[in-house]
Parts: C-alpha cells; structure tokens; sequence
C-alpha cells in the first residue's frame, strides 16, 4: 500500500481529470485537420499521455522519446542525453511535445532545439506541471495543466528513484522517505 509512504496529496485524480479534459478540448480546437504527431518524453509522461491523447478528438499520430537527465536523486545534473529517438520524421509535420512536470527546463530546451533541427512545420510543449520558480532555460510551455508549488512530487507517471510513477494521484512524500 504505497498510499502510506504519501504525506499529503497536491493534486487528486478528479482535478488532474477535469484540467486534462480542458487540455484536451483546447488541443483539438488548435489542431483540427493538422494531424499533429505527439511526442511523450518518457518515462514521466506515460500516464498523463495516456488520458490527454483520449480527450483529443482530431486525428493524431503518437511517438515516444526518451532522455536521461535525472540519476535517482531530486535534482537535475544538468546532462541531457537520448535513449530513445522519433521513429518517425518529423520534417513539416505539427508537433506537440507532452511532458510531466517543466522544472529547470534543461531537458525540454535540449528536446525542442533538437527536434527543430528536423525541420517540424510546428512545435509546442504541453506539460502536466510547471515549476517555474525553477527554471535555468529559456523555455516557456503552450499547455500547462497546473503551475505547481517548488516541492518534490510524485505519482501519476513522477517518480521518485523509479518508484510511485503508479500512484493515480501527484502528491509530496513523506521526509522520511528521502533519508
Ligand atoms: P528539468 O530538465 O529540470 O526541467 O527536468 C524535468 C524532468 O525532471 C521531468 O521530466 C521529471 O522526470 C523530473 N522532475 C522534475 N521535478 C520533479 C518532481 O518534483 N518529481 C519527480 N520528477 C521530477
Ligand atoms: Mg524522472
């Protein structure tokens, strides 16, 4: 039961439901008819990638990509590298890059310079969580779902050295976690 190891819950599963609802709509509004490829960073993304793509009601593709920028601790190391590439070619194609939480930046400023380089008709970054007391790059995100508190959270795709990414709500732990 790994409820226990929680300390207090940031955001429940009805509020992540209802902004991912909203995220959605607007979504579809912006890229009806651009049949635009979503990109998930894994591993963070997976479960908000999951509910937001079944609220977009255009026609979409789906891609993975993922990057290694965190060791198994709380903060950044700044390093950024690719573990998984598109699989797809993304020159003249409309692409949304969909991100668990925007922190210091480091990793989406790397992904968005990366994949502009191929040339994509568009790009725009959707993340879950935005901690922009944070923030070290120059990146501003097009869909935030909530700006959240400068805390260490997990759950819904968050990890915490691998663990809680299942957990159906984001919450703080407890400290004695951590120790
Ligand atoms: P950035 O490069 O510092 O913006 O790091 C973004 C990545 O760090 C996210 O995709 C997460 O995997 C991870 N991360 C940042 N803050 C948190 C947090 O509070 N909990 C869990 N993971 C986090
Ligand atoms: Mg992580």
């Amino acid at each position: 039961m790994i409820e226990k190891d929680i300390e207090r819950v940031f955001f429940s599963e009805e509020e992540l439901q209802k902004r991912i609802c909203q995220l959605g709509e607007q979504i579809t509004a912006d890229y009806e008819d651009k049949n635009p490829l979503i990109v998930g960073v894994l591993k963070g993304s997976f479960v908000f990638m999951a509910d937001l793509t079944r609220r977009i009601n255009t026609y979409c593709e789906v891609d993975f990509m993922a990057v290694s920028s965190y060791g198994n601790g709380t903060s950044t190391t700044g390093a950024v590298s690719i573990r998984k590439d598109l699989s797809y070619d993304v020159e003249g194609r409309h692409v949304i890059i969909i991100e668990d939480i925007l922190d210091s930046g480091v990793t989406l400023s790397y992904l968005k310079s990366y994949i502009e380089n191929r040339r994509p008709a568009s790009i725009k970054i959707c993340t879950l969580l935005d901690k922009p007391a944070r923030r070290r790059a120059n990146i501003t995100p097009d869909y935030v779902g909530f700006i959240c508190p400068d805390a260490f959270i997990v759950g819904y795709g968050l990890d915490y050295a691998e663990r809680y990414r299942n957990l159906p709500y984001i919450g703080v732990l407890k400290p004695e976690i951590y120790a």
